[in-house]
C-alpha cells in the first residue's frame, strides 16, 4: 500500500477533481474509507449519516442524469450518495449510546427524544445535514490521503435521487461525492486570507 498522507498534506493536496482514470476501486477500500469517515464526531454520538456507494455503471448513469448531467458522476470509479435519516436515528437512539453509559441509557435516550421534540421539521433535517458534512470532510481527507480524488456536489435533484434508490421521503441528501484516481490537476486553491475569516484574541 502506498504511503498515506498526513491530514495536513491531504488538506493541501485536495481539490475538486471531476475527471478520473478508469482504475476501479475495490469494495475493501470503499468499506475502509466509509468506516474511517464514520469515526467523525456527532452530538450525542447520533451518527445520522448514511451512505450508498454506487459503482454499477448503469446506476451511475442514472445518478448522473439526476445530477443534471454532471460528468464527474459518470466518470468516477464510485459516486457516494451521502444522506441522513433522522427518523431512523431517533427511533434507534439506544444503538448509539455508549455501552459505558448502559445504566443511564433510558434517561439519555429520553433526553435526546425530548430535545428533538421541540424542533421544527426544517431544523430537524438541517441538524442531520450539519453532521453529514462533518462525515463528508473526514471522508474526503481520508480518500485524499490514499491518493483518491473527490468532488462534492449539491447540484442534483434530491427527489430523483430518492426515487432511484428507493429512499423514503423523510431522508435528506446533503451531498453526492464522486471519487476516483485523478486524471486532471483541478484548480489551484483560492481562499480567504486568514484575517478575512478568523481572528485570534
Ligand atoms: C457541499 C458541496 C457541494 C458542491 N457542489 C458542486 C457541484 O454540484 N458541482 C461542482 O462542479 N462542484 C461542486 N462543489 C465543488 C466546489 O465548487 C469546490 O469545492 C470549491 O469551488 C473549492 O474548490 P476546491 O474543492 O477545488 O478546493 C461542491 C462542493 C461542496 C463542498
Amino acid at each position: 500500500m502506498e504511503q498515506e498522507l498526513t491530514v495536513k498534506q491531504s488538506a493541501l493536496a485536495r481539490k475538486s477533481i471531476r475527471k478520473y482514470t478508469d482504475e476501479p476501486i475495490s469494495d475493501e477500500v470503499i468499506r475502509d474509507l466509509i468506516t474511517t469517515a464514520g469515526l467523525a464526531p456527532s452530538p450525542w454520538n447520533l451518527q445520522p449519516w448514511r451512505v450508498i456507494a454506487v459503482k454499477d455503471p448503469e446506476t451511475k448513469a442514472k445518478l448522473m442524469a439526476a445530477a443534471y448531467g454532471q460528468p464527474q458522476v459518470g466518470a468516477s470509479a464510485v459516486t457516494f450518495v451521502i444522506y441522513t435519516d433522522m427518523t431512523d436515528t431517533i427511533e434507534n437512539v439506544e444503538n448509539t449510546i455508549h455501552p459505558g453509559m448502559k445504566e443511564r441509557e433510558a434517561e439519555v435516550a429520553q433526553q435526546v427524544r425530548d430535545h428533538f421534540a421541540n424542533y421544527s421539521e426544517a431544523d430537524f433535517h438541517w441538524w442531520g445535514r450539519a453532521q453529514a458534512y462533518t462525515f463528508m470532510g473526514f471522508f474526503m481527507l481520508q480518500a485524499q490521503s490514499q491518493g483518491y480524488a473527490t468532488s462534492g456536489m449539491l447540484g442534483f435533484d434530491p427527489q430523483k435521487v430518492k426515487e432511484l434508490f428507493g429512499l423514503p421521503d423523510h431522508v435528506q441528501i446533503p451531498a453526492l461525492v464522486a471519487m476516483g484516481r485523478p486524471a486532471e490537476e483541478g484548480f489551484p486553491h483560492h481562499r480567504h486570507d486568514f484575517e478575512d475569516f478568523a481572528k485570534i484574541i
